[in-house]
């Protein structure tokens, strides 16, 4: 059979390639279309478009897969934690224990953040949203490191450092906001916690108390970082890719990334569910008057936490988080009311024909929220939880653009449906 499309247009012929990835997904390469025909592709939003080749991750959406670099996430949730998958999700292969020590080495030394830079923090106002500084915050950081502003595109060795950095200092930079928004002081990490940990002790520690860390609290937490690690060329990731494209610094190519996490329908959703399952609780709502009102089109409400661009079933890490969310409230002895509305509301969505007929199921961000809420964390930084998590992701994407050699700028055509030609009219002749 052959593998290419053959597309006629006003009466020619032509003849474009086709391209196979590993699973079977198939593509109609069309780069060569314009130059031969004076045709684009439109495709608005992206639904059906490939906007890369990548070797990082791979979802079946129909079938709920989700794979980082052909390990399933089952697995990797079950068996590593968020440094180990972190190393093979940027660096395409599990470390090796000098690798894995090497890795975690560079992410402790590179923890703080310069003294100098604290008084940044101070110019927000305490009811800045944390991914507001967060963003801003990782750009700035590139400021204060030579290393990071003088780094020249391609240079492997140092790229690792830079990745740990970055990586380590969003980890501090989302503690440090938390502290900020709340008038608590300033608390550095410790050498002798893991990734983790380091950030339950920045975010709740007192300069006279530590906060005492339980162990099932840390794996929660470690499990959604793993669990947001990468998602392949969603919103943000697209983003970075973008920003990197032009050869921008990595530092600011994932701040670019943040904000475009921030948004409701993407890294914001978490937030968004949370406010939503608290706003059913106090009209003392079942969830069935709020299901009603996400299925009007008119009614400005979506049921958040429900539906994906690329799943159409059940999101392979919602099942994941259910169940650890479950272990998590029942370990801690956390009875949640919000948890009851939540798992009400998924029943009836499931067996509602609106939510059948679209294949909308439980994404991520469903059960998320309420494991961030039973561990204390407040609900305007869960965005922030999801940054921490995707930052690997961003930077393996950000690697992969940098290690290919004919890598070219991103630069989208469009269609433009605006006014035909038209001329300048002086202001006194203008109606
Ligand atoms: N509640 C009610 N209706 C919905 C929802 C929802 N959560 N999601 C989709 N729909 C409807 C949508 O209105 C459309 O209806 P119709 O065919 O009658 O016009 C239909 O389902 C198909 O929607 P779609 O084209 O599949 O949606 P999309 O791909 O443009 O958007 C989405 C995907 C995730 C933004 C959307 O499902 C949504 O807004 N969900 C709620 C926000 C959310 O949970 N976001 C987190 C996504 S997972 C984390 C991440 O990776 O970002």
């Amino acid at each position: 059979m052959s593998k290419e499309a053959t597309l006629e247009l006003e009466g020619k012929s032509y003849t474009l390639p086709t391209v196979t990835g590993t699973e079977n997904e198939k593509a109609v390469d069309i780069s060569s279309l314009r130059a031969n025909s004076g045709y684009i592709t439109l495709d608005e939003a992206y639904g059906n478009t490939g906007s890369c080749v990548s070797k990082i991750t791979f979802i079946d959406g129909d079938k709920g897969i989700l794979r980082y670099r052909g390990i399933p996430i089952e697995e990797l949730a079950d068996k590593s934690n968020f440094v180990e998958t972190a190393y093979l999700i940027i660096y395409g292969n599990l470390p090796t224990r000098a690798q894995l020590k090497t890795f975690s080495d560079l992410l402790t030394e590179n923890s703080f953040l310069p003294e100098n830079m604290k008084f940044h923090f101070e110019g927000f106002p305490s009811t800045a949203h944390p991914m507001a500084i967060l963003s801003a915050m990782i750009n700035a950081a590139s400021c204060f490191d030579e290393k990071v502003m003088r780094w020249q595109w391609g240079k492997v060795k140092e790229f690792e450092a830079i990745a740990a950095k970055l990586i380590s200092q969003t980890r501090t930079i989302a503690a440090y906001s938390y502290r900020k928004s709340h008038g608590l002081p300033l608390i550095y990490p410790k050498k002798a916690y893991k990734f983790t940990e380091n950030f339950l002790h920045m975010m709740f520690s007192m300069p006279y108390e530590d906060y005492e860390i339980k162990p099932e609290i840390a794996k929660a937490l470690d499990l959604i970082f793993l669990l947001h690690a990468d998602h392949e060329q969603n919103c943000s990731t697209s983003t970075v890719r973008m920003v990197a494209s032009s050869q921008a610094n990595l530092f600011a190519s994932c701040s670019a990334g943040v904000c475009a996490l921030w948004g409701p329908l993407h890294g914001g959703a978490n937030q968004a569910v949370l406010e939503m399952l608290d706003e059913i609780h106090k009209t003392g709502d079942d969830g069935s008057k709020f299901i009603a009102a996400a299925k009007d089109k008119n009614s400005g409400k979506k049921l958040m936490g429900f539906g994906h661009r690329v799943y159409k079933n059940y999101d392979p890490r919602a099942k994941i988080i259910k169940k650890s969310c479950d272990e998590v409230l029942t370990k801690l002895h956390i009875s949640d009311p919000l948890l009851d509305i939540a798992k009400h509301l998924e029943e009836a969505a499931l067996k509602d024909s609106y939510f059948v007929e679209r294949k909308l199921y439980p994404n991520v961000d469903f059960y998320s929220g309420i494991i961030m809420r039973a561990i204390g964390i407040p609900v305007e930084m869960f965005p922030v939880m999801f940054a921490i998590g995707r930052m690997p992701g961003w930077i393996a994407n950000y690697k992969e653009i940098m290690d290919e050699p004919k890598s070219r700028i991103c630069r989208p055509r469009q269609i433009y449906n605006g006014a035909a030609l038209n001329h300048y009219v002086p202001i006194e002749g203008r109606k």
